[in-house]
């Protein structure tokens, strides 16, 4: 499985040719500047939430590749009303099996509204079971208890959001790693804004202390998983 990180908390996974594409924000981050929006082609593309920086390119890649956006129920009447009519709605614990594995989502506490003020439903996290892997990715979220569900699920890697302010920062994210019982860490949604803009050096010393397995990709580096 590819990782391949185009900033903010924007990520593709792509699971033997199969391309998901997480959050896009692309276009509005002057950090990703050297990305190509009309470059991306994925299959899927699934959303955590309804706020800009997560959805703002949406409407642009869902053109170029006709890909199925997985969203929480809200949203999906939301983007049915936006004249997007593949999408695939789900709500919190339920899962299902898509041609490239499964997909479960999972509680984040957050808020959530689209651009327009419209009612976006509950944040809501992901796990990715394909593969042969199980990924989490928290999306916009604060530490919470119910993180401790998935401590038996045997993650192979967290997608975590780091950047203080708006999610949990460094710390919380380190106790999180630790609710969740993965060692595996991609942190996200940093540096984008200068109100989470962190010290990167010393997130990566915080978390190896820990004992945790940080990374941080440059945006345009592709990891495999
Ligand atoms: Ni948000
Ligand atoms: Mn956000």
């Amino acid at each position: 499985m590819k990782f391949t990180f185009y900033g903010h908390s924007c990520f593709e996974l792509e699971i033997n040719g199969i391309k998901l594409l997480f959050d896009p924000f692309i276009s509005h981050n002057q950090l990703a500047s050297h990305i190509d929006v009309n470059s991306l082609k994925p299959n899927y593309i699934l959303l955590s939430h309804g706020h800009g920086d997560h959805i703002a390119d949406l409407f642009t890649i869902e053109k170029n590749s006709g890909a199925q956006v997985i969203c929480i129920a809200d949203i999906a009447g939301w983007l049915n009303g936006k004249g997007i009519t593949n999408v695939h709605g789900m709500n919190f614990g339920g899962g299902f099996n898509f041609d490239f594995g499964r997909v479960k989502m999972v509680y984040a506490l957050h808020s959530s509204s689209m651009p327009d003020g419209a009612y976006g439903g509950n944040p809501a996290g992901y796990v990715i079971y394909a593969d042969g892997k199980k990924i989490y990715f928290a999306g916009d979220t604060a530490l919470t208890y119910d993180m401790k569900l998935l401590a038996d699920e045997n993650l192979d890697w967290a997608i975590l959001p780091i950047g203080d302010n708006y999610t949990m920062g460094a710390d919380d994210a380190i106790k999180a790693a630790g609710f969740i019982n993965c060692k595996n860490v991609i942190g996200v949604h940093y540096d984008t804004f200068p109100v989470i803009v962190i010290d990167k050096a010393e997130v990566s010393a915080k978390f190896e202390k820990a004992g945790l397995n940080l990374q941080l990709p440059a945006i345009g580096e592709t990891m495999e998983l």
